[in-house]
């Protein structure tokens, strides 16, 4: 099995290149933005209350995102491994994902850190925004979560760090250069299918 976290900053890029990530190495995608969302539009319990967070840029607590998880991974036993995105943003949900996986026999093998500078982030989201249909794309909320990020996400990094498995890749070239960047550091643990 191997396991990937693709981290950074809200725009970075991780949903994008985990697409591209999880179809050439075979991974299967867990993307606890895009599971909350889903949460949302079905107007779940666990949605309308996670709503109220995301709306505002703010994380939602970690026991909704740890449960979600939990169940996620144990739905594909037979995955080549994962790609998580979005996912840990705590110190907490980090403790948390390796607990899960050490019951599973496994571990997080390689942190991907995408680097990209906060202008460009802004530029991003503001212009997805334009027809995404995210509520959480206006210049109001986007700012809110870069602050967020940087308060509870980014120490996660040094947790990663500590253990020898943080890369930082720059994140502010074209989708296909820095799809390259990433595949140079994926490639040293799993190859393509
Ligand atoms: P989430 O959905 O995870 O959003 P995010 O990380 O804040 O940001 P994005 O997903 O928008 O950015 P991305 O890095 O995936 O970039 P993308 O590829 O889309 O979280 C949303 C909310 O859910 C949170 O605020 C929180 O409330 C809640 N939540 C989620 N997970 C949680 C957790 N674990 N704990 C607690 N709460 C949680 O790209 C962005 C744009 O840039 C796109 O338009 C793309 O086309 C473009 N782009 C990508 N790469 C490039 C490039 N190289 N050059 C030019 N444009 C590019
Ligand atoms: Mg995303």
């Amino acid at each position: 099995m191997f396991n990937l976290v693709l981290f950074g900053p809200p725009g970075s890029g991780k949903g994008t290149q985990s697409e591209n990530i999880v179809t050439t190495y075979n991974l299967h995608h867990i993307s606890t933005g895009d599971l909350l969302r889903d949460e949302v539009s079905r107007h779940t319990p666990l949605g309308t209350e996670a709503k109220k967070y995301m709306d505002q840029g703010m994380l939602v607590p970690d026991e909704v995102v740890i449960g979600m998880i939990s169940s996620k991974i144990d739905e594909t036993p037979d995955a080549r491994g994962f790609v998580f995105d979005g996912f840990p943003r705590t110190r907490t949900q980090a403790e948390a994902l390796d607990k899960l996986l050490e019951f599973k026999q496994t571990k997080i093998h390689l942190v991907l850190s995408l680097d990209v500078p906060e202008p460009e982030l802004i530029k991003r989201l503001v212009s997805r925004g334009e027809t995404s249909g995210r509520s959480d794309d206006t210049e109001e909320v986007i700012t809110k979560r870069i602050k967020e990020y940087h308060l509870k996400t980014q120490p996660v990094a040094n947790y990663y760090f500590g253990s020898g498995k943080l890369e930082t890749v720059t994140g502010n070239h074209t989708v296909t250069d820095t799809f390259k960047a990433l595949s140079k550091q994926i490639n040293k643990y799993i190859l393509p299918i």
